[in-house]
């Protein structure tokens, strides 16, 4: 067996610390801007429902897969694989693993910094009580003023862009671990407000129904121009992609947060209630969202800027509206600034492992080359907006959509098969058995059973499907 590594980069000061940290990358926009959005262009229930068996079946047993190969590399991503392939006497190409996450992280973190920064001019705008009395033809108005002004859209990258440079530099204990530990949490009880805002909107009913009542035959069959239906995978591909997305698989994140995990840690509890947390997460911004938008007429298909119309109308409305709406758009910020953190972190201890450099160094020019990155998504909005189709939806900020959908979609599912495939086929039973702690029992049965079989076939079948190699 191999002797134990040590992380070079440090270690979470204990078992919560890394929960937090994990839940921190994992809740995000992808809770509270993207999953709502998804599931409005999807048509609400089936969609839900196929992306939490994604979450069940693929995305826990992927997140315990990719957890336990960072804490046995102990390295960053690319390392870590090398290392794990070398101890387990397999192709040393496994390293590409660790290359296509971090390519998938900086491309990824390109567009998520620039909607984290709507979510910072709305932290001002709110406090500002730019919505109070407002209506929805006011609130969707100020959001076209704001996606249509190129400059404004950058200063605000910029602005969130600057803000992850320094805590990642500033490393994984002092700089991560104390952004979560009260965040979170605050984060939580204002979801549970809005929540409480939706139910005495006359159409909470109608949000609940449209968020869990699946209707599958509107989820698999699209009308086309001719007015003929056919059968699409395309909205199953979105929820597979989803659950990476939202878990942060696929692409290094968890494994270089599971490289700082201490020794003894379950890493199958802690998974599990990762996901628990995440998932209820997002289920709540689904139901504080989906009552505002029926009892506004609005169109729950409208696209990435669905938050952005609907929650300031329930501020505009409640009792200190003006407060609790700053405090939200301000704890999503903090929300989005922990996920920040990890998408860049595999790259920055890959040049701080490889290239000799410190990581105030590596840290600055990862974050210049993703802030210019960028720019493109911003003009995807205004100046080179462009609309296509995909998966029955309508598109209509060209590249933005197609760096989503080529990372989110495509990406972080081949990515997560990897992992499932090196876990499950390359390394020795034994060795899982080592590093999760376990013992040959039926737990660890049901897991390894997912990884070898479920969740690779899984993503496969749903890639071939799109493909339209096999039709069903
Ligand atoms: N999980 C984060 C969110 O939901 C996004 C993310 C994806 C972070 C991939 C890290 C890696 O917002």
């Amino acid at each position: 067996m191999a002797e134990k590594r040590e992380s070079l980069h440090g270690q979470w000061s204990g078992r919560w610390a890394f929960i937090l940290a994990a839940t921190g990358s994992a809740v995000g926009l992808g809770n509270i801007w993207k999953f709502p959005y998804i599931t409005g262009e999807n048509g609400g229930g089936a969609f839900v429902l196929v992306y939490l068996v994604c979450i069940a079946i693929i995305g826990i047993p992927i997140m315990i897969a990719e957890v336990m190969l960072g804490r046995r590399g102990r390295r960053s991503p690319l390392n870590t694989m090398r290392h794990l392939a070398r101890d387990e006497q397999v192709s040393p190409h496994w390293q590409y693993l660790g290359w296509a996450g971090m390519i998938a992280g900086f491309l990824i973190l390109s567009y998520y910094a620039v909607i984290a920064g709507w979510a910072l001019a709305y932290f001002f705008r709110t406090a500002a009580g730019a919505f109070t009395g407002v209506t929805a033809d006011g609130a969707t108005s100020i959001f076209a003023s704001l996606v249509s002004d190129p400059e404004r859209l950058l200063a605000w990258h910029t602005i969130f862009m600057v803000m992850t440079i320094i805590v990642v530099a500033r490393g994984v204990r002092s700089g991560l671990e104390k952004a979560v530990r009260y965040l979170m949490p605050a984060l939580f009880v204002l979801l549970l407000v809005l929540v409480g805002y939706a139910m005495n909107t006359a159409a909470f009913d109608e949000g609940l129904s449209f968020l869990f009542t699946p209707d599958f035959h509107a989820l698999f069959y699209k009308v086309d121009d001719a007015g003929v239906e056919h059968l699409t995978w395309g909205p199953v591909l979105v929820a597979l992609g989803h659950a990476f997305f939202t878990l942060s698989l696929g692409m290094g994140a968890i494994m270089i947060y599971g490289s700082y995990l201490p020794e003894r840690t379950s890493i199958v509890k802690t998974s599990m209630m990762i996901a628990g947390m995440d998932t209820l997460v997002a289920l709540l911004a689904g139901m504080a969202i989906f009552p505002i938008v029926f009892a506004n007429g609005l169109e729950a298909g409208s696209g990435p800027g669905l938050i952005f119309q609907t929650l300031p109308i329930a501020f505009g409305h409640m009792p200190a509206g003006a407060f609790f709406g700053s405090l939200f758009f301000l704890l999503l910020t903090f929300a989005a600034w922990t996920s920040a953190i990890s998408l860049i972190e595999p790259a920055v201890t890959w040049m701080v492992e490889n290239h000799g450099v410190n990581r105030i160094y590596a840290s600055v020019w990862a974050g210049i080359a993703t802030w210019l990155l960028g720019i493109v998504t911003i003009l995807s909005f205004n100046k080179w907006a462009f609309s296509f189709e995909f998966a029955g939806q309508v598109k209509e900020s060209g590249i933005f959509d197609m760096l989503d959908i080529l990372t989110a979609n495509i990406m972080l599912p081949l990515g997560g098969l990897f992992i499932a495939l090196f876990a499950g086929w390359q390394m020795r039973r034994q060795s899982n058995l080592d590093e999760l702690n376990m013992k040959d029992g039926v737990g660890f049965q049901v897991w390894y059973f997912l990884i070898r079989y479920v969740s690779p076939l899984a993503v496969a079948l749903v890639f071939l499907n799109v493909i339209g190699v096999i039709t069903l």
